[in-house]
Protein backbone atom coordinates (compact mmCIF):
# COMPACT_ATOMS: atom_id res chain seq x y z
CA UNK A 1 0.00 0.00 0.00
CA UNK A 2 1.85 3.57 -0.86
CA UNK A 3 0.95 6.11 1.46
CA UNK A 4 1.40 9.99 1.18
CA UNK A 5 4.59 11.07 1.37
CA UNK A 6 3.82 14.29 3.48
CA UNK A 7 6.56 16.99 4.31
CA UNK A 8 5.32 19.67 6.98
CA UNK A 9 6.78 22.90 8.01
CA UNK A 10 6.13 23.65 11.38
CA UNK A 11 6.92 27.32 12.05
CA UNK A 12 6.46 26.95 15.11
CA UNK A 13 6.24 31.53 16.95
CA UNK A 14 8.75 32.66 14.33
CA UNK A 15 8.65 34.89 10.99
CA UNK A 16 7.15 37.89 10.86
CA UNK A 17 3.83 38.26 8.94
CA UNK A 18 5.52 40.60 5.79
CA UNK A 19 8.36 38.01 5.36
CA UNK A 20 6.20 35.02 5.03
CA UNK A 21 4.42 35.24 1.89
CA UNK A 22 7.85 35.25 -0.11
CA UNK A 23 8.57 31.36 1.37
CA UNK A 24 5.85 29.76 -0.82
CA UNK A 25 7.23 30.92 -4.87
CA UNK A 26 10.88 30.58 -3.28
CA UNK A 27 10.51 27.05 -2.16
CA UNK A 28 8.58 26.18 -5.24
CA UNK A 29 11.31 27.41 -7.23
CA UNK A 30 13.97 25.15 -5.27
CA UNK A 31 11.94 22.65 -5.81
CA UNK A 32 11.74 22.39 -9.49
CA UNK A 33 14.29 19.83 -9.68
CA UNK A 34 13.32 17.57 -6.73
CA UNK A 35 12.95 13.75 -7.64
CA UNK A 36 10.08 12.39 -9.57
CA UNK A 37 8.66 10.91 -6.68
CA UNK A 38 4.85 12.20 -5.30
CA UNK A 39 5.01 14.16 -2.22
CA UNK A 40 2.36 16.75 -0.57
CA UNK A 41 4.05 19.89 0.94
CA UNK A 42 2.28 21.66 4.43
CA UNK A 43 2.97 24.89 6.12
CA UNK A 44 2.22 25.38 9.22
CA UNK A 45 2.58 29.49 9.84
CA UNK A 46 1.41 30.98 13.41
CA UNK A 47 -2.13 31.77 13.04
CA UNK A 48 -1.89 35.17 12.58
CA UNK A 49 0.43 34.52 9.42
CA UNK A 50 -2.35 32.23 7.80
CA UNK A 51 -4.16 35.05 5.58
CA UNK A 52 -0.56 36.17 4.66
CA UNK A 53 0.44 32.97 3.58
CA UNK A 54 -2.66 31.22 2.05
CA UNK A 55 -3.16 33.42 -1.22
CA UNK A 56 0.50 32.73 -1.76
CA UNK A 57 0.39 29.42 -1.44
CA UNK A 58 -2.21 29.26 -4.62
CA UNK A 59 -0.16 28.64 -7.41
CA UNK A 60 1.96 25.98 -5.66
CA UNK A 61 -0.25 23.37 -4.53
CA UNK A 62 1.17 23.29 -0.90
CA UNK A 63 -1.01 23.15 1.57
CA UNK A 64 -2.07 25.21 4.33
CA UNK A 65 -2.25 24.35 8.22
CA UNK A 66 -2.55 25.81 11.53
CA UNK A 67 -0.10 24.82 14.57
CA UNK A 68 -3.18 24.36 17.25
CA UNK A 69 -7.03 24.64 17.41
CA UNK A 70 -9.97 25.31 19.80
CA UNK A 71 -11.88 22.76 20.98
CA UNK A 72 -15.91 24.21 19.89
CA UNK A 73 -17.12 26.00 16.93
CA UNK A 74 -16.80 29.32 18.77
CA UNK A 75 -17.76 30.34 22.17
CA UNK A 76 -15.90 31.20 25.46
CA UNK A 77 -12.44 30.30 24.96
CA UNK A 78 -10.33 33.06 24.93
CA UNK A 79 -7.20 32.95 23.23
CA UNK A 80 -8.49 30.08 20.76
CA UNK A 81 -9.07 29.98 17.25
CA UNK A 82 -11.88 28.30 15.80
CA UNK A 83 -11.60 25.11 13.43
CA UNK A 84 -14.40 26.57 11.41
CA UNK A 85 -12.54 30.20 11.16
CA UNK A 86 -9.17 27.76 9.76
CA UNK A 87 -11.32 26.50 7.20
CA UNK A 88 -12.18 29.64 6.16
CA UNK A 89 -8.86 30.80 5.97
CA UNK A 90 -8.09 27.99 3.71
CA UNK A 91 -6.22 25.58 6.44
CA UNK A 92 -6.55 21.82 5.02
CA UNK A 93 -4.52 20.55 7.98
CA UNK A 94 -4.30 20.81 11.91
CA UNK A 95 -1.43 20.10 14.33
CA UNK A 96 -2.92 18.63 17.41
CA UNK A 97 -0.96 17.96 20.37
CA UNK A 98 2.75 18.98 19.80
CA UNK A 99 5.00 18.24 22.22
CA UNK A 100 5.50 22.24 23.71
CA UNK A 101 1.63 22.06 23.73
CA UNK A 102 1.30 19.19 25.83
CA UNK A 103 4.90 20.15 27.98
CA UNK A 104 5.28 23.96 28.03
CA UNK A 105 1.33 24.52 27.87
CA UNK A 106 0.07 21.65 29.71
CA UNK A 107 -2.44 20.15 27.35
CA UNK A 108 -3.81 16.85 28.10
CA UNK A 109 -4.75 14.09 26.12
CA UNK A 110 -8.64 14.73 27.18
CA UNK A 111 -8.37 18.51 25.77
CA UNK A 112 -6.17 17.20 22.47
CA UNK A 113 -8.99 15.02 21.79
CA UNK A 114 -11.84 17.50 22.42
CA UNK A 115 -9.62 19.63 19.67
CA UNK A 116 -9.52 16.67 17.26
CA UNK A 117 -13.01 16.40 17.36
CA UNK A 118 -13.61 20.10 16.37
CA UNK A 119 -11.30 19.88 14.00
CA UNK A 120 -12.66 17.08 12.04
CA UNK A 121 -15.79 17.79 12.50
CA UNK A 122 -15.11 20.87 10.23
CA UNK A 123 -12.83 18.73 7.67
CA UNK A 124 -9.61 19.30 8.75
CA UNK A 125 -7.00 16.48 8.75
CA UNK A 126 -5.51 16.27 12.07
CA UNK A 127 -1.82 15.92 12.50
CA UNK A 128 -1.79 14.06 15.77
CA UNK A 129 1.80 14.40 17.68
CA UNK A 130 3.10 12.04 19.93
CA UNK A 131 6.31 11.69 21.45
CA UNK A 132 8.22 10.28 24.45
CA UNK A 133 10.58 12.44 26.94
CA UNK A 134 13.91 11.60 27.13
CA UNK A 135 13.70 10.01 30.70
CA UNK A 136 10.56 8.13 29.69
CA UNK A 137 12.91 6.54 27.07
CA UNK A 138 15.66 5.85 29.57
CA UNK A 139 12.92 4.13 32.04
CA UNK A 140 11.70 1.80 29.47
CA UNK A 141 8.27 3.08 28.86
CA UNK A 142 8.55 4.62 25.02
CA UNK A 143 5.92 2.07 23.74
CA UNK A 144 3.64 2.62 26.36
CA UNK A 145 3.54 6.28 26.36
CA UNK A 146 3.16 6.14 23.07
CA UNK A 147 -0.05 3.62 23.55
CA UNK A 148 -1.45 6.31 25.67
CA UNK A 149 -1.14 9.67 23.42
CA UNK A 150 -2.71 7.14 20.21
CA UNK A 151 -5.54 6.17 22.89
CA UNK A 152 -7.76 8.93 22.45
CA UNK A 153 -8.03 7.67 18.71
CA UNK A 154 -10.03 4.43 20.35
CA UNK A 155 -13.58 4.15 18.69
CA UNK A 156 -12.96 6.95 16.63
CA UNK A 157 -12.34 6.35 12.43
CA UNK A 158 -10.74 9.36 10.78
CA UNK A 159 -10.03 7.43 7.98
CA UNK A 160 -8.17 10.05 5.40
CA UNK A 161 -8.25 12.94 7.85
CA UNK A 162 -5.40 11.61 9.76
CA UNK A 163 -1.72 11.84 10.02
CA UNK A 164 0.54 10.75 13.07
CA UNK A 165 3.72 12.54 13.99
CA UNK A 166 6.14 10.60 15.62
CA UNK A 167 8.27 13.24 17.63
CA UNK A 168 10.69 12.39 20.32
CA UNK A 169 10.83 14.95 22.96
CA UNK A 170 13.95 14.74 23.39
CA UNK A 171 14.93 14.89 19.23
CA UNK A 172 13.29 18.21 19.12
CA UNK A 173 15.17 21.55 18.73
CA UNK A 174 18.56 19.60 20.18
CA UNK A 175 20.55 18.50 16.90
CA UNK A 176 20.24 14.92 18.17
CA UNK A 177 17.65 12.89 15.65
CA UNK A 178 16.42 9.37 16.19
CA UNK A 179 18.39 6.95 14.34
CA UNK A 180 16.27 5.88 11.08
CA UNK A 181 16.23 2.11 13.53
CA UNK A 182 14.61 4.42 16.72
CA UNK A 183 12.58 5.73 14.10
CA UNK A 184 11.29 3.23 12.82
CA UNK A 185 10.77 0.74 15.53
CA UNK A 186 8.28 3.43 16.55
CA UNK A 187 6.48 3.84 13.40
CA UNK A 188 5.97 0.02 13.17
CA UNK A 189 4.66 0.05 16.29
CA UNK A 190 1.91 3.28 15.92
CA UNK A 191 1.35 1.41 12.87
CA UNK A 192 0.23 -1.42 14.66
CA UNK A 193 -1.58 0.40 16.70
CA UNK A 194 -3.99 1.73 14.11
CA UNK A 195 -4.75 -1.51 13.26
CA UNK A 196 -6.86 -1.70 9.60
CA UNK A 197 -6.68 1.94 9.36
CA UNK A 198 -2.35 1.52 9.87
CA UNK A 199 -1.77 0.37 6.25
CA UNK A 200 -3.21 4.28 4.82
CA UNK A 201 -2.44 6.56 7.47
CA UNK A 202 0.90 8.45 7.13
CA UNK A 203 2.84 8.50 10.21
CA UNK A 204 5.59 11.05 9.71
CA UNK A 205 8.86 11.76 11.80
CA UNK A 206 9.92 15.10 13.56
CA UNK A 207 12.87 15.96 15.50
CA UNK A 208 16.24 17.53 14.28
CA UNK A 209 15.35 16.65 11.01
CA UNK A 210 17.93 18.70 8.18
CA UNK A 211 19.10 18.01 4.57
CA UNK A 212 21.46 16.03 6.43
CA UNK A 213 19.74 13.07 7.76
CA UNK A 214 16.38 13.25 5.94
CA UNK A 215 17.41 10.46 3.02
CA UNK A 216 18.71 7.24 5.91
CA UNK A 217 15.45 8.66 7.75
CA UNK A 218 12.77 8.21 4.74
CA UNK A 219 14.74 5.39 3.89
CA UNK A 220 12.90 3.21 6.21
CA UNK A 221 9.40 1.63 5.64
CA UNK A 222 6.89 3.45 8.16
CA UNK A 223 8.21 6.68 7.65
CA UNK A 224 6.17 8.65 5.41
CA UNK A 225 7.56 11.94 5.69
CA UNK A 226 8.69 14.61 8.05
CA UNK A 227 7.24 17.23 10.29
CA UNK A 228 9.86 19.48 10.47
CA UNK A 229 10.74 22.66 12.88
CA UNK A 230 13.96 24.58 12.55
CA UNK A 231 14.99 23.19 8.91
CA UNK A 232 11.80 24.61 7.70
CA UNK A 233 12.41 28.10 8.39
CA UNK A 234 14.46 28.67 5.41
CA UNK A 235 12.90 27.77 1.82
CA UNK A 236 16.73 26.64 0.68
CA UNK A 237 16.73 24.45 3.84
CA UNK A 238 13.53 22.50 3.73
CA UNK A 239 13.92 21.97 0.18
CA UNK A 240 16.83 20.62 0.54
CA UNK A 241 14.78 18.16 3.60
CA UNK A 242 12.57 17.26 0.86
CA UNK A 243 15.01 16.91 -1.89
CA UNK A 244 17.11 14.62 0.13
CA UNK A 245 14.57 12.62 1.63
CA UNK A 246 12.45 11.64 -1.86
CA UNK A 247 16.32 10.74 -3.07
CA UNK A 248 15.79 7.63 -1.06
CA UNK A 249 12.89 6.90 -2.81
CA UNK A 250 14.09 6.83 -6.10
P1 LIG B 1 12.92 20.69 15.07
O1 LIG B 1 12.87 20.23 13.63
O2 LIG B 1 13.34 22.11 15.20
O3 LIG B 1 13.66 19.74 15.94
O4 LIG B 1 11.38 20.67 15.59
C1 LIG B 1 10.64 19.54 15.40
C2 LIG B 1 9.23 19.87 15.70
O5 LIG B 1 8.86 20.06 16.84
C3 LIG B 1 8.30 19.98 14.57
O6 LIG B 1 6.98 20.00 15.00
Amino acid sequence: MSRNIIFAANWKMNKSVRETPDFAPRLKAELANAPKVEFEVVIAPPATHLMALGPALKSTGFKLAAQNCGQGKSGAFTGEISPVVLKELGCEYVILGHSERRHVYGEKDVLILARLKAAVDEGLKVILCVGEKLEERKAGKTFSVIETQMGILNGLNLGAQLVVAYEPVWAIGTGENATPEQAQEVHAFIRKGLGSAGASTPIQYGGSVKPENAATLLAKADVDGFLVGGASLEAGTFAGVIKNGLQSRT
